[in-house]
């Protein structure tokens, strides 16, 4: 057997590569967040940098591309790891007890679910942009900013704003975040124990660190909604 199928074949690799989609995976939920917190900076920064993405396809396919193989790289290593581990426990299913491992992965599933779902909702509310879903009654594919030379653009902060008025969709937004939060704070800290680093003295740190990432872009993402919901930020580009 070669190296390549023996690490496809043992729960080493597969953490292995659970742990490298995974890191991409909040590199790009950090990139995104920093984009995402320009909407602070005004309609003209947010506008700007939306029609920077879409204008330029050669960037923005290959990221899609990548996103999309990391995604399902990191769920397929997640079944084929519970596959391989079940294979592995030495009891049996009756005698089994959970244990806090256990736990840790049940509800690692549960969050990663309910991430994957968000994303496919966020997909077609804000990419797509289907009308039905944003429960506001207005089309965002119409939302357009005429600019001095006489071109247009999408008004993605008006898309923001108008999106996150309506109580459902930043309460649903919000409890997502607080979901990828947790399933990142346990990713990072079992990414951490997979590399091997936890053994050394600065486990603590490293957890640590974990937990302030995850804080850092629950607090990030969840200020959007909250802003627009509870302190009507932007509310006059509804007018
Ligand atoms: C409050 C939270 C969030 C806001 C306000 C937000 C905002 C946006 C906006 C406005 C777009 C469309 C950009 C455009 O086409 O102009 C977008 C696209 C996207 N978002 Fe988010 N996002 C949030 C959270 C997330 C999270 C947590 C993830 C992933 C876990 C995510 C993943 C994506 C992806 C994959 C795209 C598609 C990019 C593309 O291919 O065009 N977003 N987001």
């Amino acid at each position: 057997m070669n190296i390549a199928t023996r690490l496809f074949n043992s729960s080493l690799g597969m953490k292995y590569l659970m742990s490298i989609t995974g890191f991409g995976l909040a590199g790009f939920v950090i990139a995104h967040l920093i984009g995402n917190l320009q909407i602070f900076l005004g309609k003209d920064v947010i506008n700007r940098y939306g029609h920077f993405l879409q204008s330029n396809l050669e960037l923005i396919w290959p990221a899609r591309i990548a996103l999309l193989a990391m995604v399902i790289l990191h769920i397929w290593a997640a079944i084929r790891l519970s596959a391989l581990n079940r294979a592995a426990r030495p009891v049996s299913y009756k005698k089994w007890s959970p244990t806090a491992a256990s736990y840790a992965s049940r509800t690692m599933l549960m969050s990663g679910l309910i991430v994957f779902f968000f994303i496919i909702y966020h997909l077609l509310h804000f990419t797509v942009q289907v009308e039905a879903i944003n429960l506001t009654g207005q089309n965002f594919v119409t939302f357009s900013e005429p600019l001095p030379d006489g071109s247009t653009r999408h008004d993605v902060f008006r898309m923001m704003v108008a999106g996150f008025s309506n109580p459902i969709v930043s309460i649903f937004y919000i409890i997502a975040m607080a979901l990828l939060a947790l399933h990142l704070s346990h990713g990072l800290q079992a990414m951490f124990f997979s590399l091997g680093w936890k053994k050394r003295s600065y486990a603590g740190l490293l957890d640590g660190a974990a937990k302030a990432v995850a804080i850092f872009i629950f607090i990030g993402y969840v200020s959007i909604p909250i802003a627009i919901l509870f302190f009507k930020y932007g509310k006059e580009a509804l007018n």
